[in-house]
């Protein structure tokens, strides 16, 4: 069975100052999510928004939030963004110190529960939790910034997941984040991956519109 490829714009590389506009404006261009990178200039080297700006953003769009928390503690957050708006929350488990319940209070609140793997990540986590996760998020970036290179040997982890996801007989969504463009796109698919986040190559790609540079990624 072929999957198709789902684009999850990270709006962390749009204009902040017209941010509403911007998440319709990729929204009517085809998106599948909207991916929102929250940062807090502890567990990652950079700040960028929290709850409420999750919430402004709310009524621009129709397609789920892919809420991606670079924030520790994480546990005492979960309720905020999805109060806020998220349906789908993703967490580091290096962010948590039972991120197992973590993953049970996501699930609890009726959303999705996404994990991110770093690439100093080892695959052993995700044994555990396989039962608790309906994402999971490779990064192809050390966390922290767009616009930075794709790192490659982060690939094997891509088909690592994908022959667990498999092998679980589970439906778990596959998804690979930061450095993605037509060509390193092209490599992720091949390795397994269903969903593509990207900022860069989405907000500030080499197509003329939002719809062509989001085509690009799908069609790679
Ligand atoms: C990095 C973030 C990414 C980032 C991707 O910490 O998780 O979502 O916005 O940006 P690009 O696509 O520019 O690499
Ligand atoms: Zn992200």
């Amino acid at each position: 069975m072929q999957r198709s490829t789902r684009i999850s714009p990270s709006v962390l590389a749009a204009n902040f100052a017209r941010l509403g506009e911007e998440v319709e404006s990729v929204s009517a261009a085809g998106a599948d999510y909207i991916h929102l990178d929250v940062m807090d200039g502890h567990f990652v080297p950079n700040l960028s928004f929290g709850p409420d700006i999750v919430r402004a953003l709310r009524p621009y769009s129709d397609l789920p939030f892919d809420v991606h928390l670079m924030i520790t503690p994480v546990e005492p957050y979960i309720e905020d963004f999805t109060d806020a708006g998220a349906d789908i929350i993703t967490v580091h488990p290096e962010a948590s110190t039972h991120f197992e319940r973590t993953l049970q209070r996501i699930r609890q609140t009726g959303r999705k529960a996404g994990i991110a793997i770093n690439p100093d990540t080892s695959m052993e986590v995700l044994e555990d939790v396989m039962d608790l996760v309906d994402l999971i998020l490779v990064m192809t970036v050390n966390p922290g910034f767009g616009g930075q290179p794709f790192i490659e040997s982060q690939l094997t982890k891509i088909a690592a997941a994908r022959a667990l996801i498999q092998a679980s007989g589970k439906t778990i969504d596959l998804s690979v984040d930061g450095g993605i463009n037509p060509g390193t796109a092209e490599l992720a698919v091949t390795a397994g991956a269903d969903v593509l986040v990207a900022g860069t190559a989405v907000f500030r790609g080499d197509g003329t519109s939002y719809a062509q540079n989001i085509e690009r990624l799908r069609n790679a």
